[in-house]
């Protein structure tokens, strides 16, 4: 079975005034280690794709298995462990602290764990060094550029080690150069084996995804590999 599977998954927003149906029938498998874009106009239904595989919104139908484990079926406690063990978050926002250090703000989810605070802080610099922000630890965010509090919130994302990636917009809020560069930071690591799952509207990052959804109107509108990309490029 695939890593990630999809079966039927629809979501609808019910009000009082009126129902948004915002996934109409999403099916779709996720092999492991794969670099997944997901594409598509605005309103398509992307972040709230993206907020169920992350265990945080209840679909109204379908089900999403994750390694075996039927998420939605897991009660609120079991599904809160779950995002912790195995899902790491990336969102345009960054979502730092603004009083904490960048070292402090990815030390952030070991809090739960049963950990001496030196081995904490160890594991922080130590993903800290692989984003390449080694130097800046003891900076505030607001002593650090757009592309490096970027780099924090993605240290962040990696510090459980968790094996899926789920990211929104990450750099949405970024100049070309830096979004290019965390584009191929996220890049290598895929190549190291995570398994990342990106909404981006800019089809600049196709190029970097093994494989591209793109949605429509809360459907999947087209499936392509990068293989199949080149091919119908060339
Ligand atoms: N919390 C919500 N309540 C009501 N409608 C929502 C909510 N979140 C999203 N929607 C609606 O669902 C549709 C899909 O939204 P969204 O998933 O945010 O799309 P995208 O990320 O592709 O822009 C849109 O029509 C949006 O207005
Ligand atoms: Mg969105």
């Amino acid at each position: 079975m695939a890593f990630i599977q999809i079966t039927g998954l629809k979501k609808h927003y019910t009000s009082e005034a009126d129902c948004v149906e915002a996934l109409k029938g999403v099916d779709l498998a996720v092999v492991e280690g794969t670099f997944l874009g997901v594409m598509g106009p605005s309103g398509s239904g992307k972040s709230t794709f993206l907020s169920i595989l992350g265990g945080l919104a209840h679909p109204t139908s379908g089900k999403l298995v994750i390694d075996g484990i039927d998420l939605y079926a897991l009660g609120g406690e079991k599904l809160a462990d779950f995002r912790r063990e195995y899902l790491g978050f990336v969102f345009q926002s960054f979502n730092l602290v603004p009083y904490l250090t960048a070292v402090e703000n990815v030390m952030l989810p070991l809090a739960v764990k049963k950990m001496p605070s030196a081995e904490k802080r160890d594991r922080a610099l130590e993903v800290l060094k692989r984003v390449g922000l080694a130097e800046r630890a003891l900076h505030l965010p607001s002593q650090l550029s757009g592309g490096e509090q970027e780099r924090v919130a993605i240290a962040r994302a990696l510090v459980n080690r968790p094996p899926l990636i789920l990211a929104d917009e990450p750099t949405g809020s970024l100049d070309t150069a830096t979004a290019e560069e965390i584009m191929a930071l996220f890049r290598e690591l895929n190549d190291e084996g995570l398994t990342i799952i990106m909404v981006t509207h800019n089809p600049e990052n196709r190029r970097y995804f093994d494989r591209t959804v793109v949605l429509r109107d809360g459907r999947v509108a087209e499936d392509e590999s990068a293989a199949e990309t080149l091919k119908a490029a060339g």
